[in-house]
């Protein structure tokens, strides 16, 4: 048996003994690295979710989410002082409502706190891009997005009517934008009728489209104390196996006039905010959801990895994906440190 022999011409172009290609000479240096870098984050791709409750001077820490509180809206301003401070995209409003029931009646009260701080924030900011989430779930005594049949399934077309009316106090009272997390079928379709109807069509709406039935809801479900009683929200939200299913929640949201489609989580999700992408030219978003930040958090504390790099790596990688707009609890944290690279 002779031995293989090799010589140069045997190898592939740029493999030679004495290779022209070396991928190393544009990382030598940090000024080589910046300048070929393909993904850049920046602030303004920032969108920062906030809790708000009713009440006076309140800043109650969340537990499982380190540097993440529920306030009142006095304490709210600060943050959206911040926000703009720190020339972020904008800030996502969460409710906490004093009273819940079993069609979550409070979620369309034009003086619960979703609309007294959205009224209070763009009084103080006029320019501060201000969203709110659309969904029941923070809303309803049973925790689930929408309202149930006797059965206890999730009503599909009841609940629009609910999403509508919700929306609707929330751009009265302000909104620059909509953003419905509840997954009911053609809800996008049932806000921009509603929203247009009453004079709203330059209101855009942000769609969670592609929002999966993920564990890694769990820290969020104790800053909006928006746990369901019983079950799960799997017969709404998405299986996390499926990926062409999202290409259809996706097309369908874009013909019912979604402005700016979502993917939820984002670093589990990584191909499907490519996919969505790709296969749409609508600004994308991704949420990168409680459970993503309170693992990095958890583990950085521990002293188990660099939580400061975690939080950037993170982030670039969901840009690198595609995402145009990333929904992250790390909003001020990256804003600071892009402005002190
Ligand atoms: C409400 C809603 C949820 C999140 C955003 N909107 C929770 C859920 O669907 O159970 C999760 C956000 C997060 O985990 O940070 N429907």
């Amino acid at each position: 048996m002779s031995e293989p022999s090799f010589s140069a011409d045997d190898l592939p172009f740029g493999l030679e003994r004495r290779p022209a290609v070396r991928l190393r000479r544009l990382r030598r240096t940090e000024a080589l690295r910046r300048a070929v870098r393909e993904t850049r984050l920046h602030p303004a791709q920032f969108i920062w979710p906030l809790f708000v409750r009713s009440g006076q001077g309140l800043r109650t820490p969340i537990g499982s989410m380190p540097g993440v509180y529920q306030t009142s809206v006095d304490e709210l301003l600060k943050d959206a002082q911040r926000a703009v401070d720190a020339e972020i995209g904008g800030i996502l409003l969460f409710g906490i409502p004093d009273h819940k029931d079993s069609v979550g009646s409070s979620a369309w009260d034009p003086h619960g706190p979703v609309a007294e701080a959205v009224r209070a924030v763009k009084q103080a900011f006029p320019s501060l891009l201000v969203i709110t989430d659309v969904c029941m779930c923070e809303y309803t005594d049973h925790g689930h997005c929408g309202v149930l049949t006797s059965e206890g399934d999730v009503d599909n077309d009841a609940t629009l009517e609910l999403l509508a009316r919700e929306a609707l106090a929330h751009v009265e009272a302000g909104a620059d934008m909509v953003a419905p997390s509840d997954m009911m079928d053609h809800r996008i379709a049932r806000l921009r009728d509603e929203l247009d109807d009453a004079g709203y069509s330059h209101i855009p709406i942000m769609s969670y489209a592609a929002k999966y039935a993920s564990a890694f809801y769990g820290p969020f479900r104790e800053a909006a104390e928006s746990t369901p009683a019983f079950g799960d929200r799997r017969s709404y939200q998405m299986d996390p196996a499926n990926a062409r299913e999202a290409l259809r929640e996706v097309q369908l949201d874009v013909t019912e006039g979604a402005d700016i489609l979502m993917v939820k989580p984002a670093g589990a999700y990584l191909d499907i905010i490519a996919a969505v992408k790709r296969d749409t030219g609508l600004p994308l978003a991704a949420y990168q959801v409680s459970g993503e930040y309170s693992m990095i958090k958890a583990a950085a504390e521990r002293g188990w990895i660099d939580g400061d790099r975690a939080m950037m790596e993170s982030l670039v990688a969901i840009a690198r994906a595609g995402a145009d707009l990333i929904i992250t609890y790390f909003a001020l944290d990256a804003a600071a440190a892009l402005r002190a690279r």
